[in-house]
């Protein structure tokens, strides 16, 4: 896997069997915040679902912003926990990236980070938990598609809490017209460094 530098000084991955970046180009820690974090206004005391954990951005920074948070993650390819290790954010991330490499569990006081490896399609129905946020961050549609679908889209509505919110950086219309099929509102999430906004959807109350 190559490592990439982005322009807000973070580092990501290319993956060759994709052919895309985890992350984009502009800023892969600041894509994590301003597309995830603030637009879902993560706070302390909730549980999270975070969909294709990858480099663990979209998890670590939560951590960062609050405390007492559940996290869910759902990823494939558990090589890639060997990779992160190389990457050196601070010694929080490092800490948490040491434990998860061995147990795939990390438990502190304030946190409680379970991954869940495998396709998430399948992953995902094993899941009793309701959500407060989501994060869905897979590869593009087109690479990806499995994972932007009606039915997996139904799999997520059904696991999370009435006004409960999930955020994407997609905005494309199939999508949009998938999340709305199953319930969800949606709406325009922020633009970061790009031409088009991201998606919130909230499953109503
Ligand atoms: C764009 S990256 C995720 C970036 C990540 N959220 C982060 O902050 O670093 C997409 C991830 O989805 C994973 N993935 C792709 N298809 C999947 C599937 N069907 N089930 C679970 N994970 C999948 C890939 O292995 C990759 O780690």
């Amino acid at each position: 896997m190559k490592l990439v530098k982005t322009k807000d000084n973070s580092d990501t991955f290319f993956n060759e069997e994709y052919g895309e970046a985890y992350h984009s180009l502009t800023g892969a820690l600041e894509e994590a915040e301003e597309k995830y974090i603030k637009p879902l206004g993560v706070k302390d005391d909730q549980i999270i679902l975070d969909i294709c954990f990858g480099l663990g951005y979209n998890s670590f920074a939560a951590i960062e912003h609050a405390k007492h948070l559940k996290i869910i993650a759902l990823e494939k390819d558990k090589e890639i926990l060997n990779n992160l290790q190389i990457l050196n954010i601070n010694n929080t991330y490092n800490k948490i990236i040491k434990v998860l490499a061995k147990e795939h569990h990390y438990k502190d006081g304030s946190y409680d980070l379970q991954l869940l490896f495998g396709p998430a399609q399948d992953t995902i129905k094993t899941i009793k938990e309701h959500f407060d946020i989501v994060f869905l961050d897979p590869f593009s549609p087109k690479r990806n598609p499995e994972l932007w679908t009606v039915e997996f889209f139904k799999e997520i509505f059904i696991r999370m809490k009435p006004g409960a919110k999930l955020a994407t950086y997609s905005c494309a219309r199939s999508i949009r017209d998938n999340l709305k099929a199953v319930g969800f509102i949606v709406t325009d999430g922020p633009a970061v460094k790009r031409r088009g906004p991201s998606t919130m959807a909230q499953k109503p109350f």
